[in-house]
């Protein structure tokens, strides 16, 4: 038996990951937490908001699966990574914020680190056991998300509502607007730095639109391996889960002679510019990607409120990187004041933007 923690129990991941653990004997849900939703009869032991690391500590939990959104998430992980408990991470924000502190937790405390984000379970699966000499890089696919093919001008009036629209993947609302500005493609990106050890230059993002393959590792004998399956966040949710075993899951197998082609083209890094910010602030480092996190979740929480135009997402981050100074954090503490600080910044351009 695996006792699983499960934080953001309420939302998609949330909910697909309890799906899979009611379809595993092997797996015992013994915590849940939510942000603000009840939910008192979810497993044994369930936190509405507060300090997940208290809930953590009762449980005892053999695997962490931290599927909550945003900045909230880091705690937990650090908590997990620091004891060596296997962490099944969603929370892509943990490790885009707080990567250098996290991987050295991580160092630590020797526990396994399983990806949940679809790319990076699909890579994780394609550099197991290959030595590092033989890889020359890793491509993760975009699906472009629902304004693929627009140029700056179409997007100046786009909506709320037409950015959750996504093409390929039901998910929560704040990693779907990500998807729409590519922002996620850039928080992708430094996640799998620090996941897989790669420096930026080796680590390539293609539009691949319907989402089929998941992630590319290019070796140097010219090879090229791919990870494919249907879009289903239950896959990458029941590996990470299930590892190494490798449950079976319910999921329909790819229907190759349907009619399945692949296409792939570059990503449009001027009507998309939050791809490109992403990796620069990837490649300064230190709290570089903390304030780029921190200025994107203020930014997409005021365009979902209407308070924001979506072409202001990308204006409020860059003007917020340009003022906030970047240091090396020495620890959560530090972040979170980093964190703080860009919020503060970005709630002010934001509010400048709109009047
Ligand atoms: N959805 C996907 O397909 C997908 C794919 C890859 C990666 N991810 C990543 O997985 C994470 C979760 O995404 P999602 O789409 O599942 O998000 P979501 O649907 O918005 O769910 C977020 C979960 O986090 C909880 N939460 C929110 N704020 C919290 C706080 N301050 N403290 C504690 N819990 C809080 C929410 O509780 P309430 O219900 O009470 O608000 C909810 O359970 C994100 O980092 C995302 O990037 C998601």
């Amino acid at each position: 038996m695996k006792r699983v923690a499960l934080l953001g129990a309420t939302g998609s991941i949330g909910r697909q990951a309890l799906e899979v653990i009611a379809g595993r004997d092997e797996l015992e849900l013994v915590a849940a937490s939510s942000g603000s939703t009840p939910i008192d009869d979810l497993a044994p032991l369930t936190q509405v908001g507060g300090d997940l690391t208290e809930l953590l500590e009762q449980a005892e939990p053999d695997v962490v699966l931290n599927a909550v959104v945003g900045f909230a998430g880091l705690p937990a992980t650090f908590w997990t990574l620091e004891r060596g408990v296997d962490l099944a991470l969603a929370n892509k924000e943990s490790l885009v914020a707080g990567g250098d502190l996290a991987t050295a937790a991580w160092g630590r405390g020797r526990g396994r680190l399983l990806p949940v984000d679809s790319e990076h379970s699909a890579a994780f699966q394609l550099l197991d056991g290959r030595a590092a000499e033989t890889v020359d890089s890793l491509v993760l696919t975009a699906s472009g998300g629902p304004f693929r093919g627009r140029s700056r001008a179409e997007l100046a009036d786009v909506t709320a509502a037409d950015a959750l629209e996504h093409p390929t993947w039901r998910m929560g609302q704040k990693i779907t607007v990500d998807s729409a500005t590519l922002m996620n493609k850039g928080l992708e990106l430094i996640e799998a730095h620090f996941l897989f050890d790669l420096p930026y230059e080796r680590i390539e993002v293609v539009v691949h639109p319907t989402s089929v393959v998941h992630a590319l590792v290019r070796l140097r004998d010219g090879a090229a391996l791919a990870h494919l399956g249907y879009p289903d966040m239950r896959v990458p949710i029941s590996y990470a889960l299930t590892y190494p075993e490798r449950a079976a899951t319910p999921i329909e197998p790819l229907h190759l002679a349907g009619g399945l082609t692949l296409e792939f083209e570059a990503p449009d890094v001027d009507a998309f510019p939050c791809l490109a910010m992403a990796r620069t602030a990837g490649e300064t480092g230190d709290t570089a990607p903390c304030v780029l996190n921190a200025a994107n979740e203020v930014a997409v929480a005021a365009f979902l409120e209407g308070d924001l135009a979506f072409l202001g997402i990308a204006d409020v981050v860059e003007r917020t990187l340009a003022r906030v100074e970047c240091a090396p954090a020495r620890d959560l503490k530090e972040l979170a004041a980093v964190d703080a600080e860009a919020r503060r910044i970005a709630s002010e351009l934001t509010r400048q933007l709109v009047h």
